[in-house]
């Protein structure tokens, strides 16, 4: 044997050995990236029916520890409720139904607006006409008792075809909200299920004229009031307006204001402290926010615009039938208004809570792909923020996740303190549906006075379906209802 052919067996020999080794090594490092993955996948897979109290980790923000909580004592969210034996000031009934997916109440969408007064114990019955899915009704940013939130799996069953489910609240704060299903929420409220609530002051001013606009894109386009492009009201050279806009899309609306300048008289149900007369600024209005502009009608008539796509013209149209130009910067109620108290302390809060909303791969549900994260944990392993009654609580919510974020507390109106560590100079601004551009980090406190099991979600639904949903619980609760089961309850 020469040399070489020594030394070319030898090659051959590690060639043949690196060749038998070489899918055996695959194979090792195959299972190595898989068997994690399989696990991931695996334990990303929620179960038929769960109880949100039970899911993810408890996060009690520095504050106090309850040993007892989780342990099956405390009020049920059930009981819950507004004072039963009080009666109804304002009654309704609302009647859903589904035709070719598109849903109405009462036959039509947006469903009749509900008017009641300050004070008033507001009843709606709930009718489920033909809708498979089952429905519920949520009361978007009226701080309701728990049991009467209207969240399928957290503070009720989803109301099955053929049934109807009461719900009875007092119409605490006077402003401008609306109502849409929480059962799978992605699709209902798209497909219109949803109406305006206005609550009205006490002495409402007789001199203001009231207008409404809802604005909604169903799958033919964007819509006013249920009607596309440009709608027309009479208005008198003059006259003071209140202008109430209900965002219910996924998406920030933008609004404008040709002809005249304009107030911002009150965000998300809650009037605005001292507010200035704007007149070169666009406004955005968060998905699921609400806000009330007030405005004079001059002689030329006074437009405003909402995105491009419809408007609403009060008198005359000043811009004779064209989409007037939007200004460029947006107003900043940061600093817009003046200061007030807000009636708590914020300087040593009880809780401090961080909801850092990111974007990562992972499972959800058995689907891989990217998804939102909070704290860096995918849905169902998010955190349970816990509180009690009396807290003072502070929020930092950060987004580093690429887009922007609608976030929406329930139960509970919340005050921002700064953005990006600049302090809130203006009017006390509340909140129940705050936009969090990507970026940004926002500082905001509440007053935790209304115990139960509240979501605490992004706005955009398609998000919160998308697992950007945590929650808020206060010891001394325990649940009643379970996300699944019998009611297929899918609040998403
Ligand atoms: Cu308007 Cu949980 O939503
Ligand atoms: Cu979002």
């Amino acid at each position: 044997m020469t040399p070489s052919s020594h030394g070319d067996l030898r090659a051959r020999t590690w060639a043949f050995v690196r060749a038998r080794r070489r899918p055996l090594l695959a194979v090792a490092a195959t299972l190595a990236i898989l068997l994690p993955l399989g696990w991931m996948r695996q334990s990303s897979l929620l179960p038929d029916s769960y109880d949100v109290a039970e899911m993810g980790y408890v996060d009690w923000g520095g504050g106090p520890v309850d040993q007892h909580h989780g342990m099956g004592h405390g009020t049920p969210v059930k009981d819950l409720v507004a004072d039963p034996d009080r009666p109804a000031d304002v009654r309704e009934t609302l009647t859903v139904r589904v035709d070719d997916d598109h849903y109405t109440v009462n036959g039509t969408s947006p469903g009749p607006t509900l008017e009641a007064t300050v004070g008033d114990l507001v009843e709606v019955t709930l009718v489920n006409d033909n809708v498979d899915d089952g429905i519920t009704l949520h009361w978007h940013g009226v701080d309701v008792p728990n049991a009467e939130d209207g969240v399928a799996g957290v503070t009720q069953d989803a109301v099955l075809e053929g049934e109807e489910h009461v719900y009875r609240f007092v119409a605490e704060d006077a402003g401008t909200y609306w109502y849409h299903s929480h059962q799978v929420s992605h699709e209902q409220v798209r497909r219109g299920l949803l109406g305006a609530l206005v609550i009205h002051p006490a002495e409402a001013d007789p001199g203001t004229q009231e207008e409404l606009a809802v604005l909604h894109r169903y799958a033919e386009g964007a819509t006013l009031n249920g009607e596309k492009g440009t709608t027309t009201v009479d208005a008198e050279t003059g006259q003071s307006v209140r202008l109430r806009v209900v965002n219910t899309d996924n998406g920030l609306a933008t609004l404008w204001v040709t002809g005249a300048p304009y107030r911002v008289l009150a965000v998300d149900g809650r009037e605005v402290n001292g507010p200035g007369e704007i007149d070169d600024r666009k406004y955005g209005l968060p998905a699921g926010g609400r806000v009330d502009l007030g405005l004079v009608v001059p002689e030329g008539g006074v437009r405003v615009d909402f995105g491009g796509s419809t408007a609403l013209v009060l008198g005359a149209d000043p811009s004779g039938g064209d989409v007037p130009r939007a200004p460029k910067e947006y107003v900043d109620l940061l600093s817009y208004g003046e200061p007030a108290e807000i009636g708590f302390d914020t300087g040593s809060p009880d809780r401090r809570f961080d909801y850092r909303i990111g974007k990562r791969p992972g499972f959800l549900d058995g689907r891989p792909g990217m998804w939102w994260s909070i704290n860096g944990h995918l849905f169902p392993d998010i955190p349970m923020y816990m509180v009690t009654e009396g807290d003072v609580v502070v929020f930092e919510i950060h987004n580093g996740s690429g887009d922007n974020h609608p976030m929406h507390l329930h139960g509970h109106h919340a005050v921002v303190l700064s953005r990006d560590g600049e302090p809130a100079t203006g009017s006390p601004w509340w909140v129940d549906s705050l936009e969090v551009k990507n970026g940004e980090t926002y500082e905001i406190a509440f007053l935790a006075d209304n115990p139960g099991i509240w979501m605490d979600h992004c706005h955009n639904l398609v998000h919160a379906a998308e697992g950007l949903v945590a929650h808020l619980m206060y010891t001394g609760v325990e649940s009643s209802f379970r996300v699944g089961g019998r009611s297929n309850n899918s609040p998403e």
